[in-house]
């Protein structure tokens, strides 16, 4: 295996994979941009990608996204082809390509639904083209490479998403500089549901960013107690204190709905998730549709939430840790 820096010329490529996990935030997005730490978690839902070299030159992508999750109230998908999706990500400006490719990506997250598909897809295959040229870039380059396709989707993102796809496991996050790794005492019994309403993070943060220059007091109260819930979320993983951890992600969610960022399809999901047994429930990710997040004190009060949240529309995913991030290899 070479180093990043010499073989950044070499025009050898041979297949490889590179798989990536999705995300869930259980603290503090949207605060984050503003400076607030954010608690992120990586999940068994991955994007994988498989790179192999062809004759000639360009990048021919095919893609299964589940795009579906995108279709509108005609059925129409709001984008019409997976390649579409896939050319934001500007890959020959993240990886010099100077021979031809074809990339493949298989993505299991729901897209625009606060799982970190993009970041994931993204790191994904950063990863392997890396990888097929015989590059095996450090956590910390595909960080910062992964903001070239991010900023262009999102605008300016924190970076969160996509440190918790590379990463894994469970980070708290301020900023690029300041990602620390939380050990959570045991893995929270968690679900994720859809509204199957879908959003675009760029307007959402973009009108949060806004609105906190308009009502700054407000704000500074919002990001005070964004830190703190911040922290004893972080305190309560590690000390496996189930009970505290849902009260938290219940005042982060209403916190959320202050700031415009919920939708009422969220909020009923999140009172429903409660009413079933649920110790704490809130929006994750941009917001404005989505998906919410629930914890859960046992399996068995998961597998009910899960059913409730269904018949009510939503479409509820029993998510776990995942604990390896990025990783790339030979094919
Ligand atoms: O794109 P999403 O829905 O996964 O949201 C990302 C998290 C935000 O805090 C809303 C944006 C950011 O850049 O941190």
């Amino acid at each position: 295996m070479r180093s990043e820096e010499s073989s950044r010329s070499t025009s050898d490529l041979s297949p490889a994979t590179a798989r990536a996990p999705g995300k869930v935030i259980l603290a503090g997005e949207h605060f984050v941009v503003l400076g607030a730490p954010a608690v992120a978690m990586a999940i068994d839902l991955y994007s994988q990608v498989q790179v192999i070299p062809k004759n000639g030159s360009g990048v021919s992508i095919t893609a299964d996204i589940p795009l579906r999750f995108l279709a509108g109230k005609s059925g129409n998908p709001l984008v019409p082809h997976p390649g579409e999706l896939l050319r934001p990500l500007q890959l020959k400006r993240v990886v010099n390509i100077d021979h031809g490719l074809w990339v493949n990506v298989e993505c299991e997250i729901p897209v625009a639904a606060g799982l970190g598909s993009s970041a994931s897809t993204t790191v994904a295959i950063i990863s392997a083209i890396a990888r097929s040229k015989g590059i095996e870039l450090s956590k910390k380059k595909i960080f910062e490479l992964a903001f070239v396709p991010e900023n262009f989707l999102h605008g300016k993102p924190s970076g969160v998403d996509q440190a918790t796809c590379i990463y894994g496991s469970m980070i708290q996050f301020s900023r690029p500089s300041n990602v620390k790794t939380i050990r959570p005492k045991k893995d929270p019994v968690l679900l994720v549901c859809d509204t199957g309403i879908h959003h675009t993070t760029r307007t959402l943060v973009g009108g949060v960013v806004q609105k906190s220059k308009r009502e700054k007091k407000d704000f500074q109260n919002y990001l005070a107690k964004v830190r703190e819930i911040s922290g004893r979320v972080a305190k309560s993983l590690r000390e496996g204190d189930d009970e505290e951890l849902g009260i938290l992600m219940n005042q982060n969610h209403e916190l959320l709905r202050k700031i415009g960022v919920s939708h009422p399809k969220l909020d009923h999901l999140v009172e429903v998730a409660r009413r079933a047994g649920a110790l704490g429930a809130k929006l994750t990710g941009a917001g404005g549709g989505g998906c919410v997040v629930v914890l859960n004190p046992s399996r068995i009060v998961r597998d009910r939430v899960a059913r409730v949240l269904r018949r009510e529309g939503g479409t509820p995913y029993k998510i776990s840790m995942d604990t390896s991030g990025v990783e790339s290899r030979p094919a």
